[in-house]
């Protein structure tokens, strides 16, 4: 049966899968909870939007989406402290991001109330998929897509925003190893690199094959025009840490605004670090290595948190990182962590209470 809770149409699913979940052996996004946020542009408005069981959904072939990518998506995360009160981390960001992203493909921005209310419904009817205990969470993806049937080349004047969520624990099980890009880019100037477009992430699926095959979890997305710049490696931004000083890339059109990123920059601040954000050479980066000054690299973003880097490849030669006593990047960590499993406290106001 379908009621309304302010706005938002609720059918509830009349049975859970939560019993056939194993919670303790998750797969990153492979399993979703029990129910799903919808809601159409149609007639230039958005409708009003509905919670339903997660199910499968039909559409046209012609659908713009699966032609052109006119997509965009986020990555979001619900944790739940010892008392089990549910919490978001930043969710404003996640808010403001989308709609940047949706404009930048010439999609409809998406009203916060809505944002908001259909987060907070669908946590609270999914709520017991949310684990307490430091390294859980429930991954949520808020996404839009055009779903017009038609296939002349021009935006859409149909799309479907969704929000779908799955448990989670971490999104790199060890340390990685990265190549550094040499011939493959992610992005250029003018470009969607900045945007969480679908087709930034597809397009690098092929390079990142290559790289897996010599032994490498993920690329490090270099400047397109000379190869000679680190900007972010795909699923997450990048920090250097040389002796005590960390470093990384300027936002630009080309590097996604990651929330992490921004929220270890100030996590760097409050605990007396220095951080500099500025280009940064792979040459500088090889030389620090070369002498024992490069101590850390490691990738922060909403599914990895913040994963330590073990190597690197450039031009064939491979340089280890050993493991540091002081790493910043388990500080960092477990700082982020402890603020969002409400363990610390949140001096900036991160923390959002789902009531
Ligand atoms: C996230 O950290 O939320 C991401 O967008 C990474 C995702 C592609 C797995």
């Amino acid at each position: 049966m379908a009621i309304h809770t302010d706005n938002i149409v609720v059918e509830t699913s009349e049975t859970s899968k939560i019993n056939s979940v194993d919670f303790s052996n998750l797969d990153f996004g492979r399993v979703f909870t029990d129910h799903m946020f919808v809601c159409d542009y149609e007639n230039g408005e958005w409708q009003t939007p509905k919670i339903m069981p997660y199910q499968a959904l039909f559409f046209e072939p012609s659908a713009r989406v699966f032609h052109y990518g006119q997509a965009v998506f986020e990555g979001m995360k619900a944790y739940k402290d010892e008392d089990g009160k549910t919490f978001l981390f930043r969710p404003q960001q996640n808010f403001k991001r989308i709609n940047k992203s949706a404009s930048r493909l010439a999609m409809p921005e998406f009203p916060q109330d809505y944002f908001f209310k259909g987060l907070e419904t669908l946590l609270k009817l999914d709520s017991e998929w949310i684990k307490p205990g430091v390294g859980n969470s429930l991954y949520l993806r808020p996404f839009v897509i055009a779903t017009e049937p038609a296939i002349s080349a021009s935006p859409a004047n149909n799309y479907k925003f969704m929000i779908i969520c799955s448990p989670a624990k971490s999104y790199y099980n060890s340390a990685i190893r990265v190549l550094i890009a040499e011939q493959y880019s992610r992005s250029a100037d003018g470009g969607v690199g900045f945007a969480k477009a679908a087709g930034n992430y597809a397009a690098q699926f092929y390079p990142t094959s290559l790289a897996k095959e010599q032994g490498f979890q993920q690329i490090i997305w270099t400047d397109a025009n000379t190869h000679t710049y680190l900007e972010e490696a795909g699923t997450m931004n990048v920090f250097f840490r040389i002796n005590n000083k960390l470093i990384t890339a300027p936002n630009n059109d080309r590097i996604l605004d990651g929330v992490t990123r921004k929220s270890v920059i100030q996590l760097a601040s409050d605990l007396g670090i220095d951080c500099e954000v500025r280009q940064i050479k792979v040459e500088e980066i090889k030389t620090a290595s070369r002498e024992g000054s490069l101590k850390e690299v490691f990738g922060v973003g909403t599914a990895a948190v913040i994963s330590p880097v073990s190597a690197f490849q450039h031009q064939d030669e491979l340089f280890e990182i050993a493991d540091t006593e002081d790493s910043y990047g388990k500080l960092f960590k477990q700082t982020l962590l402890n603020i969002q499993h409400n363990i610390s406290e949140d001096i900036h106001g991160w923390r959002y209470e789902v009531k």
